[in-house]
Parts: C-alpha cells; sequence; structure tokens
C-alpha cells in the first residue's frame, strides 16, 4: 500500500517519454530528426546484394523507411513498422507507391501475418529506455524462427542518457546470445554525426 503522506511520483508528460509514441510523434511533427541517414546505410545495401534470394523482412521502429523502399525496389517483401502514426506518415510521403507493407503498431505486441527471415536493426534499440531492452531481446528472438538473421546497425558505447541510448557490447551480447550467434561484426564508415564512431555493423544468425 502506498505512503499516503509520500510526495507524489513525477511522471513526465509523454511527449518526454520515449517508450510512448507522442515523444516521436513531436520530433517527427516538428522536423527535429537528427537520428535520420536520409540515405541507405552502405552496409545495409552491400548485405542485402549479397543474398541469393529475397527474404521476408521486418524493419522496426522504421521511421522515415528509407531502407524499406530500397527493398521494395528489389522486389522484396518487406514490412515497415512504426508506433508514432507522424512517423508512419513521412514514411508514406517517402515510400509512395512503393510495395511495402507500412503497418503503424507496436512492436512489442503486434501480431505478425507470418514469421520473418530477416529484421533489420538501425535507431530502433537504442531509441529505447533501458527497461526495455530485455523485451526486445525476447521479442526479436520470438519474431525470428531458426535459421533466421538479424543485421544492423548497433549504437555500442557507454551513453545511458538518451535516446540515443548507448549499449555496451557485453549487454548486447547478453540480449542476443541466448537465441543468435554473431556471424558478421564489421566497423561503419557512413555514419551520420549522432553515431559517428560508435556504431557497428552486426549480423546474428537465429539458432
Ligand atoms: C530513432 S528513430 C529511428 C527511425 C529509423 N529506424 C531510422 O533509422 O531513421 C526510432 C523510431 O522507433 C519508433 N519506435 C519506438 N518505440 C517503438 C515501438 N515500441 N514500436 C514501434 N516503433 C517504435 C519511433 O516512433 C521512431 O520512429
Amino acid at each position: 500500500m502506498s505512503d499516503p503522506a509520500a510526495p507524489p511520483t513525477q511522471i513526465k508528460p509523454d511527449d518526454q517519454r520515449p517508450e510512448h509514441p507522442d515523444f516521436w510523434c513531436k520530433r517527427f511533427g516538428e522536423g527535429v530528426t537528427p537520428w535520420d541517414a536520409g540515405k541507405v546505410p552502405a552496409a545495409f545495401a552491400d548485405f542485402i546484394a549479397r543474398q541469393p534470394a529475397p527474404l521476408n523482412t521486418l524493419i522496426p521502429g522504421c521511421g522515415s523507411a528509407w531502407e524499406a523502399a530500397h527493398l521494395a525496389e528489389l522486389g522484396w517483401p518487406v514490412t515497415a513498422l512504426d508506433f508514432s502514426p507522424v512517423a508512419v506518415t513521412t514514411a508514406r510521403k517517402i515510400l509512395g507507391n512503393a510495395a511495402v507493407d507500412l503497418v503503424c503498431d507496436d512492436f512489442f505486441t503486434f501480431a505478425p501475418p507470418r514469421p520473418y527471415q530477416l529484421i533489420y536493426e538501425r535507431a530502433f534499440l537504442c531509441a529505447l529506455p533501458r527497461k526495455l531492452w530485455d523485451d526486445w531481446g525476447q521479442r526479436i528472438a520470438e519474431l525470428v524462427p531458426s535459421g533466421g538473421l538479424l543485421a544492423g546497425y548497433f549504437f555500442l558505447c557507454d551513453q545511458p542518457k538518451g535516446p540515443p541510448f548507448g549499449i555496451l557490447p557485453e549487454q548486447l551480447d547478453a540480449l542476443l546470445t541466448p537465441h543468435f550467434a554473431r556471424i558478421e561484426d564489421v566497423a561503419v564508415d557512413d555514419s551520420i554525426p549522432v553515431f559517428s564512431g560508435r556504431e557497428r555493423w552486426q549480423v546474428w544468425l537465429r539458432r
């Protein structure tokens, strides 16, 4: 039972809580999106070009969804998912008529119609407060069956205040190694300033 004499807990407004869509709606609405690369990153394009066949792909927290447009151009089946309606409106403008399944829903609760062979990560994990990281790891493992891949950019540094929230290599390993094995890990040379020198391209194979 709570102590009636205790001071009221300070709860931040929704647009100051990154776990809430309003946080992101405000920033997309005001055009303040310093994480947005405005392009298809090189390691992603290279990885996609190396795949022998299209993979059913999920891009969680897709934001502007540049990469979804690239996959659709190549004829890949792709779902771009974001829980911010304003982000989804932004993505819709960028995607035009591209054959992308653009979904406004919460990564942690949406019901996928079928399993994904690839989940692409960029600036989504680092957008999540630390208290959601375990759930992220479990949800990724749930969405990708054995033989599937998680590939993308990871913001590896000690930056507890965010977003972007940095994750240490050993913390990322703790989230993923129960279900995945890392099969690629390289430095990134086309980072935008907010991530520069602190992100790596990694690919993880679901066991
Ligand atoms: C930092 S932005 C990155 C956007 C994009 N991935 C990029 O690289 O530009 C994080 C995005 O994740 C979305 N997001 C955060 N939590 C989410 C959740 N639980 N479900 C779906 N989208 C979420 C936000 O709305 C925002 O568009």
